[in-house]
């Protein structure tokens, strides 16, 4: 039986991270041949390792994605390796503590955030392009957020506006490169259960009981929830699929009121 993304080559950023090492688990678990790349390069070939002891293909690459050199070379030393590149999940990202309103949030944390979670994604998509275009298509998915989409009195300016782009910088690839077999979306969960969103509350359990009361299903998600649809835009299955914001949410972006019970 063959997989749903059956030797395609898969390059997951913040691949040691909870929603990236679960996608990429689950890509190698449908035929992926994965290379998981992580600013953590220890974590990132724990990762691969524990896919490989399962049967799976992957490999781990210490990469710094907001470093241009270092960048380029993930994307060449992946083709090198495997021949060509088909799908890049452009994931990671960071939530830094003191993100907050735009008075209180300082200019340097501002340009720290946008580095990371922004110019990063510029520079995959600059030089992973070039080698889903030698291939003759491909699927890019870059991971944005729900709060992309809605607003919140709780904000963390910077980790806000970098999602914001995230979803416009894909759809511009989306249509760009649209007659050369490539689809691009941005996926935007709601909240998961990881360290990320833990450091949300600082430990605070009313402010994560007043979050909770926000969705719909009375839960947050998990990272094999997310890591489900980007299966699904990876692979062929989601082939007139392409520029989109896609929720993975739950239901809490759409959610005016949630039941009581
Ligand atoms: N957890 C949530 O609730 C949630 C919701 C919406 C969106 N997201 C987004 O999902 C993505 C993954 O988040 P997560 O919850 O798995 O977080 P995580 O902290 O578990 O994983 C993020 C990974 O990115 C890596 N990373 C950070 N900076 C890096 C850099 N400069 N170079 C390379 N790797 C770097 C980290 O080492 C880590 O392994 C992020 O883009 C995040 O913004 C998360």
């Amino acid at each position: 039986m063959t997989g749903r993304v059956e030797g395609k080559i898969c390059v997951v950023t913040g691949g040691a991270g909870s929603i990236g090492a679960a996608t990429a688990r689950r890509l190698a678990a449908e035929g992926g041949r994965v290379a998981i790349a992580d600013l953590a390069a220890d974590a990132a070939e724990a990762a691969a390792a524990s896919i490989r002891t399962d049967g799976g293909e992957a490999s781990a690459y210490g990469v710094d994605v907001t470093d241009p050199a270092a960048v380029e070379r993930l994307y060449a030393d992946v083709h090198h390796r495997y021949g060509r590149i088909d799908v890049c999940f452009n994931n990671a990202g960071v939530l830094l503590e003191g993100d907050s309103d735009p008075i209180s949030t300082p200019l340097d944390l501002w340009l720290r955030v946008l580095q990371i979670n922004q110019t990063s994604v510029f520079l995959c998509l600059k030089y992973q392009l070039p080698y889903l275009i030698e291939a003759g298509g491909g699927s890019i998915i870059n991971t944005a957020s729900m709060v992309a989409l809605q607003g919140a009195a709780t904000p963390q300016i910077a980790y806000d506006a970098t999602k914001g782009a995230i979803v416009t910088i894909s759809r511009d690839v989306a249509i760009t490169y649209a007659r050369m077999g490539i689809r691009c979306n941005a996926l935007c969960p709601g909240p998961v259960e990881t360290p990320l969103y833990q450091t949300i509350f600082g430990g605070d359990p009313e402010a994560l009981a007043r979050r909770l009361v926000h969705n719909p299903m009375g839960r947050v998600g998990r990272p094999d929830e997310i890591a489900n649809a980007v299966l699904y835009l990876a692979s062929d299955e989601s082939s007139w699929t392409t520029g989109t914001a896609f929720l993975v949410d739950g239901g809490i972006t759409y959610a005016y009121t949630t039941p009581e019970s």
